[in-house]
């Protein structure tokens, strides 16, 4: 194995949530690597822990001890700019949710967050048209999200993901709002991003369908990988 294929080195990673005086384990010593280009579905049951994993992956939280390398850096050593940095410009987020913002159109949906990270208006504009395009939505722009089917939202949704060309997109349940036939529609989609893009995927499911889209299963139980396929 080559590091220079490595997007991502787990190194004996482990979460513990405070409540009150306990401590409450959710992730146990996870090692683990994944290379620049694969698509990974993370599966296993309700508070198994891949939530967990998915936000440490996603410089969202940190780990109680262990390394996280995301593209040869050590995450822990960066500063709360320097991660927040990494996050708007390396990794697209894609939400069960959605997460759109509400009476706003689809276009603005996807510009906002590039004028929040000082893109200039302009450009912001124009890639938002070019991503709603990918998506297939051009012809949306104007609507509210509001006006928009469910798997239309979750294809704003990874329009917005896509707006900095991030080289790694991060799903947790990204379907589980959706009835099968958009289900399979969307992850048509994020295939086609894996493949033809060569956007590196990790989505979290617990339906072996849509693991099923992933070239590999990394299957949790009580915060460690007890097995992949
Ligand atoms: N913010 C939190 N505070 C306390 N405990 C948490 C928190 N988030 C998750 N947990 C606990 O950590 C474990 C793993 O949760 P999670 O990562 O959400 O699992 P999954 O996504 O597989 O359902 C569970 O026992 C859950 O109750
Ligand atoms: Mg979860």
């Amino acid at each position: 194995m080559q590091a220079e294929t490595e997007l991502i080195r787990l190194d004996k990673i482990t979460k513990n949530y405070r409540i009150g005086h306990e401590w409450f384990p959710a992730l146990n010593g996870i090692s683990h690597v994944i290379e620049r280009g694969e698509f990974v579905a993370i599966m296993g049951p309700s508070g198994s822990g891949k939530s967990t994993l998915m936000s440490i992956l996603g410089c969202l939280d940190g780990p109680t001890a262990g390394d996280y390398f995301l593209n040869g850096k050590k995450v822990s050593d960066l500063s709360e700019n320097q991660r927040t940095e990494i996050r708007n410009r390396e990794i697209g987020f894609v939400f069960q949710a959605f997460n759109l913002i509400p009476r706003t159109t689809t276009l603005e949906n996807i510009e906002l967050p590039m004028l929040y990270g000082n893109v200039r208006k302009k450009i912001a504009r124009a890639k938002a048209l070019e991503k709603l395009e990918l998506v297939g939505l051009a012809d949306k722009k104007n609507n509210r999200t509001n006006q928009i089917s469910g798997g239309e939202m979750q294809r704003v949704a990874i329009a917005r993901a896509l707006a900095n060309d991030p080289p790694l997109i991060l799903a947790d349940e990204p379907t589980g709002n959706l009835d099968t036939k958009r289900s399979n529609e969307i992850m048509d989609f994020i295939r086609m991003l894996n493949r033809e893009k060569g956007i590196t995927v990790i989505i979290v499911t617990h339906e072996p369908d849509i693991g099923g889209y992933a070239q590999r299963r990394i299957h949790m139980r009580d915060g460690l990988i007890e097995r992949e396929n």
